[in-house]
C-alpha cells in the first residue's frame, strides 16, 4: 500500500486557510499553492540519494554530499496543476517538466485527457505528479496510468487537498504511489467538490469561472 504523508506542519496550516478563504484573490491564491508546493516538494524529496563528494572550502579539503541517484521529473496535470510547478522547481531546479492536460467531466466526473507530453526517459526519472485537488482521485488513477503505460516505475502524488474518498481510490488502483498532502477534508459533495476544500483550484488559480 502507497504511503500518505500528511504535512501538518503549522506554516501549511496556516496558509491553507489563505487557500480556503473565498475572499482570498488570484494573486493571493497562486502565490500560496506555490508556497505551499515548495513544502511538499522539500518532503517529498527527503529520500533523495546521495554521494560523497571531495571539494575544498576557502579553508580546507572535505567531503561534501551531492544528489546522485535518479534524476527527476515534475508532471503537473492540466490546469490547476500547474500552479503547483514553480513552487517545486525552486526545490530541484534541474527537473524536466512533462504535462498531462486533463478535465473532469462535471456529469459523469470522469477524467477526459486532452494533451500529454512527458520526458522520453522516464523510466529512469523518479515522477512527482502535481495537482492541487484529489477528489474522486479519477484524473490521478487516469494520469498515473498513463505514465506507467509510457515507462514511468516511481511515481509520488502531491496534493493540497484531498478526499478520503479519493486517497483510498488512488491507494487500491496504484498501491505503489505515495501520496503527499497538506490536509485530508470530510468528504465530497454530490457534484464531487471537497467539503469543506476550497472551490474549484483551476478558477481560482486563474481568475476564470
Ligand atoms: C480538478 C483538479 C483535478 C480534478 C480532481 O480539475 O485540478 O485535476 O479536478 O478531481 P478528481 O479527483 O475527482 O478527478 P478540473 O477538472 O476542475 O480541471 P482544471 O484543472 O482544468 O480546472
Ligand atoms: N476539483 C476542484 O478544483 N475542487 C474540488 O473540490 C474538486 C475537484
Amino acid at each position: 500500500m502507497g504511503k500518505l504523508i500528511v504535512m501538518d506542519h503549522p506554516l501549511i496550516q496556516h496558509k491553507l486557510t489563505i487557500l480556503r478563504k473565498k475572499e482570498t484573490s488570484s494573486k493571493e491564491f497562486r502565490e500560496v499553492v506555490s508556497e505551499i508546493s515548495s513544502y511538499l516538494g522539500y518532503e517529498a524529496t527527503k529520500d533523495l540519494e546521495l554521494e560523497d563528494i571531495n571539494i575544498e572550502t576557502p579553508l580546507g579539503k572535505t567531503v561534501g554530499k551531492k544528489i546522485s541517484g535518479k534524476k527527476i521529473g515534475i508532471v503537473p496535470i492540466l490546469r490547476a496543476g500547474l500552479g503547483m510547478v514553480d513552487g517545486v522547481v525552486s526545490v530541484v531546479p534541474g527537473a524536466r517538466v512533462g504535462h498531462i492536460g486533463m478535465y473532469r467531466d462535471p456529469e459523469t466526473l470522469k477524467p477526459v485527457t486532452y494533451y500529454c507530453k512527458l520526458p522520453k526517459d522516464l523510466k529512469e526519472r523518479n515522477i512527482i505528479l502535481l495537482d492541487p485537488m484529489l477528489a474522486t482521485g479519477g484524473s490521478l488513477i487516469e494520469a498515473i496510468s498513463e505514465l506507467k503505460a509510457q515507462g514511468a516505475r516511481n511515481i509520488r502524488s502531491l496534493n493540497i487537498l484531498a478526499a478520503p474518498e479519493g486517497i483510498k481510490a488512488v491507494q487500491e488502483a496504484h498501491p505503489d504511489v505515495d501520496i503527499y498532502v497538506a490536509a485530508v477534508d470530510k468528504c465530497l459533495n454530490e457534484h464531487g467538490y471537497i467539503i469543506p476544500g476550497l472551490g474549484d483550484a483551476g478558477d481560482r488559480l486563474f481568475g476564470t469561472k
